[in-house]
């Protein structure tokens, strides 16, 4: 590929010194799990955050499944999702024994239309949980008083939205609870699995320090059924180093995404991202939608560039789920963004020449 869909390779050069100090220094000190690079990293990023408490786990995913369990949310009980998220929403839901209910997005901004969340609403639902899709806050005052309304638990999917704000408030400091993933082309990535719960609640958040290490606050002493879900110590001294330049890289993120909107706008068919009002958007992916899709990837890709589909399939109509009944349909508005969206390169330190010959080349199709 010319232009590959994503690179580590501008932002890797700047942190490679400072990324093998640490770790040379990680390796010497000969303690490798739950020890001072999680406590830094823990404290770093609930400053970044602006959250009371940060739990280091070991990925996004069982960032989402601890807070559901620390909610004490299980067997019975539904949880509202967006009908066009990723599968690990819906799967920690189903980790905990519970069912997740799906409620369309807002077409605009593909994050969940708050408008339809009250209709989903059963004596059964424990909680929603809003995901900051693509990198944009959904908007949250409208969800949390929702929440608050018919006494619901909010746990934020953060995973691709750190540094996101709604009406100036960071994304993943809304919920009671609320998860956020560290895999490596997230914004804020390791070099390897991780991620964080973050939360205001001191009690919610020793009980996701005791759920990630086997249900234990004092060595072989266990309260609960925990699990080991540990961030690692290499892990967490890595994105002390990467939290340092993430709002440099989110910046860029959101400068290139600028180029696009520039050199795109106007293009017959072709659909730009929509920022709703008081959101701002970090720019993990850069969607746009088309019906000529499938056509466009094919096309950027005979050309080099690189593209994914975030995502193809929505998780009511995967596999894993069809015991829930589902069919095509169901849900027509996540089906036309799995239909219609392109995920185009956007990584810090995509040049601007890049983005250009990106848009040419969509242009020479659609135009
Ligand atoms: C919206 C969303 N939620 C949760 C996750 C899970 O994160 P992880 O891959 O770290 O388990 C991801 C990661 O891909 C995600 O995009």
């Amino acid at each position: 590929m010319r232009i590959p869909f994503l690179s580590f390779e501008e932002t890797n050069k700047v942190i490679k010194t400072e990324i093998l100090n640490v770790f040379e220094e990680f390796f010497d000190r000969g303690w490798y799990v739950l020890g001072n690079y999680v406590t830094q990293f823990e404290h770093g990023y609930a400053e970044y955050n602006k959250v009371g408490h940060v739990v280091g786990v070991s990925n996004g995913l069982d960032a989402l499944h601890i807070s559901l369990k620390a909610l004490n949310i299980g067997t019975g009980d539904e949880v509202i999702i967006p009908s066009n998220t990723y599968i690990a929403t819906a799967l920690a839901v189903s980790y905990v024994g519970a069912t997740p209910v799906f409620v369309e997005p807002d077409i605009n901004t593909y994050n969940i239309d708050p408008l339809k969340i009250e209709a989903a609403i059963t004596s059964k639902t424990k909680a929603i949980i809003p995901v900051h899709l693509y990198g944009q806050a959904c908007e949250m005052e409208a969800i949390m008083s929702i929440a608050k309304k018919y006494k619901l638990f909010v746990v934020e999917d953060n995973a691709q939205s750190q540094g996101a704000s709604y009406n100036g408030r960071l994304t993943g400091s809304f919920g009671q609870i609320n998860g956020t993933s560290f895999y490596p082309g997230k914004n804020l990535g390791a070099l390897g699995d991780a991620g964080a719960v973050t939360t205001n609640d001191a009690e919610l958040a020793r009980k996701a320090t005791v759920l990630r290490n086997y249900g234990s606050a004092k060595k072989y002493y266990n309260e609960v059924i925990g699990y080991n879900m540990r961030l690692d110590e290499c892990q967490a001294a890595i994105l002390s180093v990467k939290l340092k330049y993430l709002s440099e890289w989110t910046k860029q993120r959101q400068e290139i995404a600028s180029w696009y909107n520039n050199a795109l706008d106007g293009i017959p068919d072709l659909i730009l991202p929509a920022i709703a009002d008081k959101a701002t958007h970090v720019y993990h992916l850069y969607v746009v939608r088309t019906k000529h899709r499938d056509k466009l990837q094919k096309h950027l890709s005979d050309n080099g560039i690189g593209t994914l589909i975030h995502y193809p399939v929505p998780p009511y109509l995967q596999e894993a789920y069809k015991h829930l009944g589902y069919k095509n349909g169901s849900f027509s508005i996540a089906e036309e963004i799995a239909n219609t969206c392109l995920s185009l390169p956007l990584w810090p330190g995509l040049k601007a020449e890049d983005v250009d010959l990106i848009s040419d080349s969509i242009k020479s199709l659609l135009m």
